[in-house]
């Protein structure tokens, strides 16, 4: 048996096991066990990967020292960046993995680029010969350019979920034929490299491609990252995919082109739910040319305090919760979960709203209220709760904002327009938990606040549930 027949065999496990991962990871109870079974694919993956270099290598002994060294210290980097993480920051660290992937495959394109059609490595260029030739130019050319895009792309989603830059679309003039522009020179540019491999072109569209990644997602306002977020996973795995077809890499094809379309059909169920439209967001906001509208004056907003809280807390029948990003921040759960017993013990029937893009991760909500041991029973989805909230005594905003705002339904000039809801405000009572006024991600306005039926509790969210135990107790 070869080094190679042995490789071929353990890639074939692996993929396998991607595919059980991802099986895995589509529902909580089995989640562990694909995780377990992504790691389980990635080790065999990266050793048959590494024989096989080794194997093929003519000075293999300093190649085991770079690949060790350089192997060692990646690994050492991303194990500390995954136990610092906070869950908060989960979004933009994936971003910016997705930003490393993209990177590789431009550097695999370029250096492929240099070993066959400039003859850098001598003799390389003979495995090339005739229709499968211009192939490898397209595949070149094709991997530089996804790459790149989601390079920069990437770089943008890291920079607007870590609010280093504004999560507000940019909106440049004709930016949808700034796209479109763009698309059309790739098009071009592409069937001209496959005749005649100019470095030029190269160097064109990888700069193209750089601008357009950083433009598609600069252009998408805050409320549309979570598809952002999923569709950059989709293109890293097709960057993925065209870095595997030059290294001749079966094993990073089928992987990519599993990352790649199991992240645009995310996409497109994140899309659904959202009521947004695919192909706008996937090409950077298309159709949307309206920039952001200035912000309203919708009036006095009222103040509340802790004790009448707790008292309106006490007097009521039902009571819905509806949490966002403010509880992960301030890590409030535990507090919530306790409020929740508390008034269950009551008589108060006491549910959960959880909207689908609440917090910054798919499933964000779910995660902190099972960690502090809330009943699954109690924690409804958006379209289970939203008919309830016109029967229900006091609404409990804490730490929402974009995802409790009535602009999306009722202002089709919002930026969120079209965006379901919850509609918290049908309630008779709705209490706000933020320490300001400040606008939620999207960096909208939130009309909620303004209602006459809704008060203000300002404050750090765990702070206020705790003043409001201690009243109630
Ligand atoms: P946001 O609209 O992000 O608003 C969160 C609110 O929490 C802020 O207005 C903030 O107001 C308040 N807050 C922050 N820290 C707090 C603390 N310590 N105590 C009390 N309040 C605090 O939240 P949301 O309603 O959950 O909406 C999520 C947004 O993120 C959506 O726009 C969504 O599209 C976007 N997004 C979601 C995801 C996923 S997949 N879930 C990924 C990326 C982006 P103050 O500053 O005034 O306190």
């Amino acid at each position: 048996m070869t080094v190679e027949s042995i490789a071929t065999a353990a890639y074939l496990v692996a993929a396998l096991l991607f595919i059980l991962s991802l099986a895995g990871l589509s529902k909580h109870e089995s989640a562990r066990t694909g995780w377990l079974y992504g790691v389980i694919g990635m080790t065999i993956a990266i050793a048959a990967t590494v024989a096989l270099a080794l194997n093929k290598s003519e000075v293999a002994g300093t190649a085991t020292v770079i690949l060790l060294v350089t192997a060692l210290i990646g690994a050492a980097i991303g194990l500390y960046k995954a136990k610092v993480v906070q869950m908060t920051g989960m979004p933009e660290l994936i971003a910016l993995l997705h930003s490393f992937v993209g990177l590789a495959a431009v550097l695999v394109g370029w250096a492929s680029y240099l070993e066959v059609e400039r003859g850098w490595i001598p003799g390389e260029a003979a495995h090339y010969t005739g229709a499968l030739l211009k192939i490898h130019h397209a595949e070149v050319f094709i991997g530089v350019f996804i790459g790149a895009v989601t390079f920069t792309g990437s770089i943008v989603a890291y920079l607007k979920l870590s609010a280093k830059m504004k999560s507000a679309p940019l909106v440049l003039p004709g930016k949808n034929y700034i796209n479109i522009g763009a698309l059309v020179l790739f098009a071009v540019f592409t069937v001209w490299f496959v005749v005649d491999q100019q470095l030029w072109l190269l160097i064109a569209v990888t700069v193209i491609a750089l601008l357009l990644g950083w433009h598609l997602v600069a252009s998408i306002g805050g409320g549309d990252m979570p598809v952002v977020v999923s569709m950059l996973n989709s293109y890293s795995g097709w960057a993925a995919a065209a870095a595997g077809f030059l290294l001749s890499n079966d094993l990073l094809i089928v992987t990519g082109a599993l990352v790649g379309s199991s992240g645009a059909y995310l996409s497109y169920i994140m899309c659904k739910a959202m009521n947004r439209s695919f192909i706008s967001v996937i090409a950077g906001g298309f159709g949307i040319e309206a920039a952001p509208t200035e912000d309203q004056d919708y009036g006095e907003h009222t103040e509340t305090n802790a004790d009448s809280v707790a008292e309106l807390l006490k007097n009521a029948k039902t009571v819905v919760i509806t949490p966002g990003y403010g509880m992960a921040v301030a890590q409030a759960q535990y507090g919530v979960a306790e409020l929740t017993r508390e008034l269950r013990k009551r008589g108060v029937n006491v549910r959960f709203g959880i909207h689908p893009v609440a917090g910054r991760l798919p499933g964000h909500m779910n995660v902190l209220l099972a960690e502090a041991k809330v009943p699954y029973d109690i924690v409804l989805e958006m379209d289970e709760i939203n008919d309830d909230f016109a029967d229900t005594d006091v609404v409990l905003v804490i730490g929402a904002n974009d995802t409790v705002n009535p602009a999306a339904a009722e202002d089709p000039t919002s930026p969120i327009a079209g965006m379901p809801v919850l509609t918290v405000w049908e309630a008779e009572n709705v209490i706000v938990f933020k320490r300001s006024m400040a606008s939620g991600y999207a960096g909208v306005q939130n009309p909620l606040f303004f209602r006459t039926n809704s008060a203000m509790l300002f404050g750090d969210a765990k702070d206020r549930v705790q003043d409001i135990l201690a009243a109630i107790n």
